[in-house]
């Protein structure tokens, strides 16, 4: 009898996955080289790269090595990086003030590069976790149970401008403090910079996926101590509604992209903000996305080429116009192949 099982279906949609030129044709997603920027870790004083543990594959460079690998990254077709120092222990204080030095890391770096590869696009964080003793984002109360709002904008917006100056195409405030945009803003169009644009990691999550970052940029100091929560400025994981108002408060003060991030565990996010707002929306797939991909292929547990498409795909398909990535490089050059 199930020998000669009949249905009289008007609807086969195997129709169309019958052959390759038919998935062509009917192919709602595709990724290219231009969707992708990549995060770049640089250091000081570091002859060789220095591999990430958490993160194989992905390195500290110093500034030399690092503007060979944005020469390397633009010619694959990626139009931006996102720079991200690491900073000597000893430079670090509690008010995290080397993030205000006209001489520090990331500032030279930026100049290096734009030097050597003007049509890349560049992006800075804004925010002091590199940069302070105890890792937060901003400088704490005087009690120093919490990272101070209104003190540490004074101090982004004086930062953002710094690194105007220095050439960045975008600034990305990545703190979560409230009215920073709007400061920013400001900031940059008093000093001349009103061409220069704001990425608004305006939906953060205080997410665990970030922790091979921390060990990256060195900000997990007082990690699993009550003081290295974030959870009093970015956002619980449980919230939707939340991440509409954070994007529409940052689009009101000005920024130009709006960012969500994670992205991988909050596709549900992305596709809100799409729907909520008409300017550019941009997905971080952060390090712990990154590592767990890595560490499963290692373990011959998930493809690594497949895994890394799809996770990527994902993130485009859910409404995201960009995507930051580890994977940027490598994905470029299989694109381009
Ligand atoms: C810090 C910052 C973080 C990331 C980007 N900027 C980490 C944090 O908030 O502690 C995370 C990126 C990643 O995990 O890849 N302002």
């Amino acid at each position: 009898m199930a020998d000669n099982f009949k249905l009289d279906l008007n609807h086969r949609p195997r129709r169309l996955r019958r052959t390759a030129a038919l998935h062509a044709m009917v192919e709602e997603t595709v990724l290219r080289p231009a969707d992708l920027i990549a995060p770049l870790f640089v250091v000081d004083d570091k002859p060789v790269p220095e591999e990430i543990k958490s993160m194989p594959g992905v390195f500290r460079l110093n500034i030399a090595d690092l503007v060979k690998e944005c020469r390397a990254i633009h010619r694959l077709g990626v139009p931006a990086v996102a720079l991200f120092p690491k900073l000597d222990p000893k430079l670090k204080d509690d008010d995290g003030t080397q993030a205000l030095n006209e001489e520090t890391l990331v500032l030279r770096a930026v100049r290096a590069v734009k030097k050597a590869v003007p049509e890349l696009a560049v992006i800075t964080d804004v925010a002091l976790d590199p940069y302070t003793s105890h890792g937060h984002d901003g400088v704490l109360n005087a009690v120093r149970d919490d990272v101070e709002n209104d003190r540490t904008v004074g101090i982004l917006a004086k930062m953002a401008v710094m690194q105007a100056r220095a050439g960045v195409d975008l600034v990305a405030p990545s703190d979560m403090m409230d009215g920073r945009v709007g400061a920013i803003r400001e900031a940059l169009d008093a000093a001349g910079f009103t061409g220069t644009g704001i990425m608004a990691y305006s939906v953060k999550y205080n997410s665990a996926y970030y922790g091979p970052f921390r060990e990256a940029v060195g900000s997990a100091q007082a990690a699993g101590t009550r003081l290295l929560s974030k959870a009093t400025y970015q956002m619980n994981p449980a919230n939707r509604r939340e991440a509409i108002r954070e994007a529409q408060l940052d689009v009101a003060e000005g920024a130009d992209i709006i960012m969500v991030k994670p992205a991988g565990a909050y596709l549900d996010i992305i596709r809100e903000v799409r729907n909520a707002t008409t300017k550019p929306v941009a997905a971080y797939q952060v390090s712990g996305e990154y590592s767990q991909i890595q560490a499963a292929a290692r373990l011959g547990w998930l493809d690594l080429a497949r895994t890394r498409h799809e996770s990527l795909l994902a993130i485009k398909r859910a409404g995201a116009d960009m995507i930051l990535t580890y994977f940027a490089k490598e994905m470029a050059a299989l694109l381009k192949a």
